[in-house]
């Protein structure tokens, strides 16, 4: 089976990323990761990347200061790439729709609450986690969709919960979450690697 070729988009640590690496290596995803960008210079996943001898990209305020500039080159080297699909791992910056229209359905997101609860502007981080005890719901958990133009609001690929105790913090929640969106992350992308996923509408249809 020929690889896919995907990039990361990462703007932290990169435990996502990570997960994803260790899949590919395992011979788990016909997939290459050709590189990863950053809109964060001291992100961590960008040593992740270049410990497994990934190609790095930083695209922030400094390298592109005018943001025109730097949606076109993201554009830019992702078609220079040939690039099949976008994965965002904890990716924190509005991607712009001339972006999000080229790669239609080829863009997936990793979020760590069970949308559409929990999603949406100002959701992300520890804050997902902080308004889930807030709320008192018993359940969450991580959702993997596809991006379009609605913040959190694209056709949902994967989902898995995890139980909420009376005496979870935020940090133990993040935690737990995290732990399923290591699985769920790679078992998306191996989905979209052998052209499992169909999308019907907003909806998805596991093939
Ligand atoms: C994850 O919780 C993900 O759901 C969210 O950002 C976080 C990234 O974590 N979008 P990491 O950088 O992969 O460790």
């Amino acid at each position: 089976m020929s690889k896919i070729k995907i990039a990361v988009l990462i703007s932290g640590g990169g435990s996502n990323l990570q997960a994803l690496i260790d899949s590919i290596e395992k011979g788990d995803i016909a997939a290459e990761i050709k590189l990863v960008i950053s809109n964060k210079v001291d992100a961590y996943g960008l040593t992740r990347a270049s410990n497994h001898h990934i190609k790095t990209v930083v695209l922030d305020r400094h390298t592109y200061p005018n943001l025109e500039e730097r949606d076109s080159k993201l554009l830019e080297i992702l078609q220079k790439e040939e690039i099949d699909l976008v994965v965002l791992a904890g990716y924190l910056a509005i991607l712009p729709s001339s972006f999000i229209e080229t790669f239609s359905n080829r863009i997936i997101n990793i979020h760590p609450s069970l949308l559409p609860s929990f999603g949406g502007k100002g959701y992300y981080g520890l804050r997902v986690h902080e308004e889930v005890i807030k709320r008192g719901v018993k359940v969450t958990g991580a959702t993997v969709h596809f991006v379009n133009e609605e913040t959190d609001g694209g056709p949902i690929i994967l989902q898995e919960s995890v139980g909420v105790e009376f005496e979870d913090t935020a940090e133990a929640i993040q935690k737990k979450v995290l732990k399923i969106e290591h699985q769920l992350l790679p078992l998306a992308v191996k989905l979209f690697a052998e052209g499992k996923i169909e999308v019907v509408g907003n909806r998805v249809k596991l093939l």
